[in-house]
């Protein structure tokens, strides 16, 4: 069973979308569930990100925590939002069952591959 923030996340997803002009887009695959993911952001010339949307196809896990960290990463300097972790996204979801914990880390993934592409 999931926790009342990942059902809320998942009935009304917050961020999602895309950004056409994004300076970062990371996209990941997992081939074993074969959930998909691609996060936008975009950045200001302080290094400061200033929106972030996603796409996703996968299960509630992963779009709450896509909702988390493209809310958590606004307005962050990109070095910090490097450093964001999987356990403070399951945390702020008020947990993950086990066997869903590598959803989050999908997400964290996802986000370091948008920072490492920005333009
Ligand atoms: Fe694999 Fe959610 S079940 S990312």
């Amino acid at each position: 069973m999931y926790s009342k923030e990942v059902r809320e996340y998942f009935k009304n997803p917050i961020n999602m979308g895309i950004i056409k002009d994004a300076d970062g887009i990371g996209v990941t695959e997992n081939e074993i569930c074969s959930d998909i993911i691609k996060i936008y952001i975009s950045t200001n010339k302080n290094n400061i990100i200033t929106d972030a949307k996603f796409e996703v196809k996968g299960c509630p896990p992963v779009i709450a925590s896509c909702c988390i960290v493209t809310d958590m990463i606004k307005n962050m300097n990109i070095e910090k939002a490097k450093n964001i972790t999987a356990k403070e996204i399951i945390e702020k979801l008020n947990g993950l069952p086990k066997e869903k914990k590598h959803c989050a880390e999908l997400v964290i993934k996802t986000i370091k591959k948008a920072i490492e592409n920005i333009k």
